[in-house]
């Protein structure tokens, strides 16, 4: 027998961007992204406050339109599509802010993320699920989501997401207004759902420490444009991400300082 072990297939891209612009009225926020993310990957996005991450995100979930460029999922396009047909293909967005719905309770708000679905019993099942991720809910389920915490309301968003039964997450910068210590418990959970369940996670980030350690590949965005692609192993190791992204001392406060220094990315 002397038949060639076939090559290893190359992964499938689940998600792929090509040249998307978006604008808000004359303000360009993203100017010709073109960014891919493999099945069963953690992809990240990297880029400072403004630099158009979040309206990355919105283009692709259907909330924001692009002016070109295209977006394929699973091989589909779906720019422009509506938000709800582009969740019910299993593609999920955990919006910056969480967005709960503060007046529902915890259990309600898991099953608006279910709104897609028809079949209960395993909507039961996933709601069991969520609250093996995060205990806490199962406790808070009759509260109201406006009472939670804001880690609290954090995991509740990523739970909604995932009652949609999604193959693909967006995760809008989950780390916004947490503490380092929830922040990185937050972020292990999203590993494991990654590695248990299969999630594939596209991961926009101004907290490049976290994202580089717990994803696998990563962009990086700097006034609407991709300036820097590669593996995170290797992008941990290279000058101006140490210096620019992982440099800084003090984590955790958004906007200021460290965002501040401009330089060309090589
Ligand atoms: N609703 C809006 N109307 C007008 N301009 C907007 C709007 N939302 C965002 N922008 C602008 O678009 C650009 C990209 O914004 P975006 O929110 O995508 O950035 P971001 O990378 O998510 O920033 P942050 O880290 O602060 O969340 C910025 O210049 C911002 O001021
Ligand atoms: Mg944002």
């Amino acid at each position: 027998m002397n038949v060639a072990a076939p090559a290893a297939a190359a992964p499938e891209v689940l998600l792929a961007l090509a040249n998307v612009e978006s604008a808000y009225g004359p303000i360009k926020a993203i100017r010709g992204v073109s960014l891919e993310v493999r099945r069963g990957e953690i992809a990240t996005v990297l880029g400072s406050n403004g630099a158009g991450k979040s309206t990355i995100l919105k283009t692709i979930s259907g909330i924001i339109d692009p002016r070109r460029g295209t977006i394929e999922f699973k091989g589909t396009q779906i720019a422009s599509r509506d938000p709800s047909d582009i969740v019910r293909m299993g593609l999920s967005h955990v919006p910056e802010g969480r967005e709960v719905f503060p007046l529902l309770s915890v259990r309600d708000n898991l099953l608006m993320g279910a709104y897609t679905r028809g079949d209960r019993d395993a909507v039961a099942r996933d709601m069991e699920l969520v609250y093996g991720y995060f205990p806490i809910l199962k406790e808070r389920a009759a509260q109201d989501a406006g009472l939670l915490s804001g880690g609290q309301q954090q995991m509740l968003a990523i739970s909604r997401a995932l009652m949609a039964q999604p193959e693909l997450i967006l995760l809008d910068e989950p780390s916004l207004g947490l503490s380092p210590k929830l922040t990185k418990e937050i972020f292990e959970i999203v590993v494991r759902i990654n590695r248990e369940r299969g999630t594939t996670i596209l991961l926009v980030e101004q907290n490049a420490n976290m994202a580089l350690n717990a994803a696998d590949y990563g962009y990086v965005l700097e006034n609407g444009r991709i300036v820097m692609e590669d593996r995170c192993d290797r992008l941990r190791e290279k000058d101006d991400i140490k210096e620019f992204y992982l440099g800084m001392k003090e984590a955790g406060v958004r906007g200021e300082r460290r965002w501040k220094k401009k330089k060309t990315w090589r």
